[in-house]
C-alpha cells in the first residue's frame, strides 16, 4: 500500500496539520454523553489521518462529496444505497464480527441484506417456502441448539431467497409472495423446510455504488445463499445466511459475507429420487442440512 510518510514533511507543514487535527478534536472536549465524544472525536482522527496520508487533493475530495450526493439521491425506503456502500466496503460484516460472541461453538453471523420483509407468511414444519418462486426444490432440515447442546424450541426461524433468476420476490412487480416464510422449531429443537437452491445474484448495481465497483473491476455477485434469522428466548438474535460448497462467488462474495462455517454441502438428486418427506418430485432436488447454535443472552 502506497503510503507518504507524513513524518518526512517539513517541520512547519506538519506541525500545521497536526494543530488542526488536534483543534478539531479539542472542539468536541465538552461532549456531555462520554460515548458521543469517543466516537466523534476517534472518527475526527481517523479521517484527519486518512487526508494527511494519501495527501488527499481537493478535486479527489469534490469527487467523493459528489459521489456521497448521489448516494443519497438515489436512496429511499426501498433502496438504501449507503448500506450497500458499508457492505462493499465490508463496514457491514466488521461491524458484525466486533458485536458478535467470538466463540468457536455458536453459529456465525453475516449481512442481513435489503431484501427481508417482517411479515413473511407462517408455515407448518416441512412447509414449502418456495412456492411460485421459480428454481429447483431444496429440502433444508437443521436443528437449533444453546451452546451446551440444550434443544432450542419454539425459535422463530425466519428464511428468505431469491430465486433462480437472482430476484427476490419484492423485487419485482406484482406484489406476490415466494421465497420466504417464517417457521418454528419443534420440541426437539428441529426445523425443515423445502425451500429453493439458491443460485448466485448480484448486488442492486445500477447506482453509484455498482459504479463504484466496475471502476475497481470488482463483481457486484453474492455467492449464493439462503438467509437466515433465529430469534429465541434467553438466546441472543442470529442473522445468518448458508452459502452453496463449491459456488464460483465464495472467494469474492461482493459484501464479504462468506464465512467458511456457513459453507454447506447441498447434495444433488436426479428427477425420481424419493424425498424424505415422501414427496413426488419431477425435478431433480437438493437437499443441505444446517444446525444451528445460538449465544446465550450475556
Ligand atoms: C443480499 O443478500 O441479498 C444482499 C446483501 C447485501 C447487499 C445487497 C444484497
Ligand atoms: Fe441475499
Amino acid at each position: 500500500m502506497p503510503n507518504k510518510d507524513t513524518e518526512a514533511l517539513p517541520d512547519l507543514q506538519f506541525e500545521r496539520e497536526q494543530l488542526l487535527e488536534e483543534q478539531v478534536i479539542a472542539s468536541f472536549d465538552g461532549a456531555p454523553d462520554d460515548r458521543t465524544r469517543y466516537l466523534l472525536q476517534s472518527l475526527v482522527h481517523h479521517l484527519h489521518g486518512f487526508v494527511r496520508e494519501v495527501r488527499l487533493t481537493s478535486r479527489e475530495w469534490d469527487t467523493a462529496i459528489m459521489f456521497l450526493t448521489e448516494v443519497g439521491h438515489i436512496t429511499t425506503d426501498w433502496r438504501q444505497e449507503f448500506i450497500l456502500l458499508s457492505d462493499v466496503l465490508g463496514i457491514s460484516m466488521q461491524t458484525i464480527g466486533v458485536n458478535s460472541p467470538s466463540s468457536a461453538s455458536t453459529t456465525e453471523a453475516t449481512v442481513f441484506g435489503p431484501f427481508f420483509v417482517s411479515d413473511a407468511p407462517l408455515i407448518e414444519l416441512g412447509g414449502d417456502i418456495g412456492e411460485g418462486g421459480k428454481g429447483e426444490p431444496c429440502w433444508v432440515s437443521g436443528s437449533v441448539r444453546g451452546p451446551d447442546g440444550t434443544p432450542v424450541r419454539n425459535a422463530r426461524i425466519e428464511v428468505w431467497e431469491a430465486d433462480d433468476d437472482g430476484m427476490y420476490d419484492v423485487q419485482r412487480d406484482g406484489g406476490q409472495t415466494y421465497g420466504r416464510a417464517h417457521l418454528f422449531s419443534d420440541d426437539a429443537g428441529e426445523y425443515r423446510f423445502w425451500g429453493l437452491t439458491p443460485t448466485p445474484y448480484p448486488i442492486p448495481h445500477d447506482g453509484p455504488v455498482g459504479r463504484l465497483l466496475e471502476m475497481v473491476d470488482r463483481s457486484p455477485y453474492r455467492a449464493s445463499h439462503l438467509h437466515f434469522m433465529v430469534t429465541a428466548e434467553d438466546y441472543r438474535p442470529l442473522v445468518t445466511h448458508i452459502f452453496v460448497d463449491g459456488d464460483p462467488y465464495l472467494a469474492t462474495d461482493s459484501v464479504f459475507g462468506v464465512k467458511e462455517s456457513l459453507v454447506k454441502t447441498f447434495v444433488h438428486h436426479p428427477a425420481g429420487t424419493p424425498t424424505p418427506d415422501g414427496r413426488e418430485i419431477p425435478t431433480s432436488w437438493s437437499e443441505v442440512r444446517f444446525d444451528i447454535v445460538l449465544a446465550s443472552l450475556a
